[in-house]
């Protein structure tokens, strides 16, 4: 979920049919050789697993069909850009569900909401077993991809939602949540948003407070991932500084291609080597074109994979499209049945197997293996877990 503030967008169909249409031309006339990149990028995808790390969907089926979900048919959706019909389409192997309420309602309880997206995820995965399986860990991430089935993990959009409470935190874990984006546009009591016009409740460009490393390393103990995508370039330096697992950005772009305080800049993708992090990249018309006047592409976006892969690494990059939480999506990327077609681009601008299979979901897993190899250094340690309080010193 990138920039909508209330959930009325939410609800408006997509012109799926026209954008279609609109595709099939924008094809014919941009690839030559077009059928056989694409012919690779399936065969490719059929034999390494694509993982997306940031999709909406849950939103849509906790608050705008509120949680009712068991008379629907999650087979083809005249709606958004994820049905069953069109994961298979596009090869997802993984995906990573988003459990997110807007963070400016803040006479909202957000915990309720956390909750209602989790168990809307858990009650989909159950209806429809034949294609999904929950995933907490990679080896069930593993076990699922080999059984055919679409590993559903989760992460929570916005430390808003544990409300600056340890204990919540630890039993969002036991939920199954496997990462924490630290803020969405809001500042929290304890770390600074990208996109949030007042002023944090701490020192601008402090990035984390001290309660806010606790947060960090807490998370690092129990083997959850800090995600850093919508965080003031500031905290992403703080949480390099502090963490001692690989950090993620679950769904960022380039911000040497479009000067957004949303993106991340180069200075940070030189620091990824510190952690061994990896950025998945957001597919929103803005974040990658940042000219209005032009069309958001999938050549925009190949750029910004190139770009970070060219900074950090092809080790470094990954996808988090933000589908269903972006009203509008590039051209020839329109929903979740296009990923082979970004793949079919970079064959065709040169990417080698071996970078292509990072990029589809090998530095993700790579990741969020050391996130859990780290965690069980901790417990090795015998760290405790966090009795830190809010406002209390340390
Ligand atoms: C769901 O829709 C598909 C076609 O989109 C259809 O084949 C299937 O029978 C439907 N399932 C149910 C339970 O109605
Ligand atoms: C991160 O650490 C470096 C080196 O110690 C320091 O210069 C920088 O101010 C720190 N950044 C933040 C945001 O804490
Ligand atoms: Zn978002």
């Amino acid at each position: 979920m990138v920039y909508w503030s209330g959930l009325a967008a939410v609800s408006l169909a997509l012109p799926l049919a026209m954008a279609a249409q609109a595709e099939q031309t924008y094809f014919s006339q941009n690839f030559h050789h077009k059928k056989d990149a694409l012919d690779h990028a399936h065969k490719l995808l059929r034999h390494n697993p694509l993982v997306d790390t940031h999709n909406d969907l849950p939103m849509h089926l906790a608050f705008v069909y509120d949680g009712k979900i068991n008379d629907m048919n999650f087979t083809h959706f005249d709606w958004g850009h994820t049905d069953i019909t069109r994961l298979h389409q596009g090869r997802v192997a993984g995906q990573f569900w988003s459990i997110y309420y807007d963070c400016e309602e803040t006479e909202t309880n957000q915990l309720l909401k956390a909750m209602e997206s989790i168990d809307v995820v858990k009650r989909m995965v159950n209806l429809y077993p034949e294609t999904f399986q929950i995933a907490t860990n990679t080896k069930e991430f593993h076990h699922a991809w080999r059984h055919g089935k679409i590993a559903s993990a989760m992460g929570i959009e916005g430390g808003q939602m544990i409300d600056s409470s340890m204990a919540a935190l630890r039993q969002f874990y036991k939920l199954g949540v496997r990462y924490m984006t630290l803020t969405h546009n809001c500042h929290t009591p304890w770390a600074e948003s990208c996109c949030d016009a007042n002023p944090p409740p701490f020192e601008k460009g402090l990035g984390l407070t001290d309660f806010g490393k606790e947060i960090v390393l807490e998370m690092n103990r129990l083997g959850m991932m800090v995600d850093i995508s919508h965080v003031a370039h500031a905290t992403m330096h703080a949480v390099l500084n502090t963490t001692r697992a690989p950090v993620l950005f679950s769904h960022s772009s380039s911000n040497a291609l479009c000067n957004i305080e949303r993106n991340v800049p180069d200075s940070v993708l030189e620091r990824l080597d510190e952690t061994d992090g990896v950025v998945q990249i957001n597919f929103y018309n803005p974040f990658v074109q940042c000219d209005p006047n032009k069309e958001a592409t999938l050549f925009d976006v190949a750029d910004h994979i190139e770009h970070i892969a060219s900074v950090a690494g092809y080790h470094r990059v990954g996808l988090g499209a933000d589908y269903n939480g972006i009203e509008v999506t590039p051209s020839g990327l329109e929903d979740v049945s296009k990923y082979p077609d970004l793949f079919a681009e970079l064959i065709r601008r040169g990417w080698s197997d071996e970078h292509l299979i990072g990029l589809a979901g090998g530095n993700l897993l790579r990741v969020w293996k050391k996130v859990e190899l780290v965690s069980e250094k901790i417990a090795k340690e015998k760290q405790l877990p966090s009795e830190a309080r809010l406002g209390e010193p340390k």
